[in-house]
């Protein structure tokens, strides 16, 4: 897809990567609304450009995504690309989840897709085109080590845009699914984050800017790419846990003892 005069929308983009893919986006040509609970109206106002609008939007309820679909066609007109990105790190073990944040990780990580997709897949099958991104993660495809929650929300949130590409693919609606492992984000680096914490994520690999990470997915998105994983190793170990399954989970309990020293 060429981003010229195309109109996106990007969730979660107040900072982090959701701020970087709107900056790319809107780098390469397109109108961006950035949208977050918090934030957005200032990293739009940096951009300085009539093609930056920011919304404050909740996207984990069905009517805060209603909201923002709307409040992003009055500002543009219809959207072309609507990337899911919000998302959310918090919870851990069985015992030490309460089930509010189990359902805060389900809303965001996963319906928060499946709400903006319900909304805009009429339109875009009346049209024949239309592009479905979101960002799942690396724990999606393989697991986070301490976390029930995230790795079953992000295997939840690939699922999804698999299905996606499977059931619109030839009525014309292309799909994108981001899966990095660590970012230089607030997520990464929050105090209470058993998810995505800098231990695990440092001993998995690589820790990437949002920056370089928007320009992959900005040029996955011009190929009509399904899946991006900026760091390259986690196609190895999706190759070894479907051919070698209990090597695999071997692997990952020696990690999780190196990472949790337990
Ligand atoms: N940072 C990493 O290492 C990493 C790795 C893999 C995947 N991810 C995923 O990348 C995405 C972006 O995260 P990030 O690393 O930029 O972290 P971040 O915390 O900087 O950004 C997440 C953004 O989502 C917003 N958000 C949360 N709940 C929301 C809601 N209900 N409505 C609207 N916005 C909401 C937050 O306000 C925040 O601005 C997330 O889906 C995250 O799970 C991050």
């Amino acid at each position: 897809m060429d981003f010229t005069g195309k109109n996106t929308v990007v969730t979660g983009a107040g900072r982090g990567i959701g701020a970087a893919l709107a900056r790319v986006f809107h780098d390469r040509g397109a109108n961006v609304v950035l949208a977050d609970l918090a934030g957005a109206e200032d990293t739009a106002a940096s951009f300085a450009s009539e093609r930056a609008v920011g919304i404050t939007a909740d996207v984990s309820t069905e009517a805060g995504n209603k909201a923002l679909v709307e409040a992003a066609a009055d500002a543009f007109g219809p959207i072309d690309l609507f990337f899911a990105n919000a998302g959310v790190g918090s919870g851990s073990t069985l015992d030490l989840t309460p089930e509010d944040v189990w359902e805060a990780a389900f809303d965001v990580n996963v319906h928060a897709h499946r709400w903006a997709a319900k909304l805009l897949v009429p339109g875009w099958l009346e049209r024949g085109d239309g592009y479905f991104c979101s960002t799942a993660s690396a724990a999606g495809l393989l697991l986070q080590i301490g976390s029930a929650p995230y790795t079953m929300t992000k295997r939840a949130a690939v699922s999804f845009a698999e299905w996606m590409s499977v059931t619109y693919g030839d009525a014309g609606i292309k799909v994108t699914c981001l899966c990095p492992q660590g970012v230089n984000t607030d997520m990464l680096h929050a105090g209470d984050n058993e998810v995505s914490g800098a231990d695990v994520v440092k001993a998995a690999g690589a820790v990437l800017e949002p920056e370089d990470v928007a320009q992959q997915v900005a040029d996955a998105i011009e190929a009509e790419q399904f899946f991006v994983l900026p760091h390259s190793e986690v196609a190895n170990y999706m190759k070894m846990k479907a051919s070698e399954p209990e090597r695999w989970l071997g692997g990952m309990r020696k990690l999780q003892r190196h990472v949790l020293g337990n």
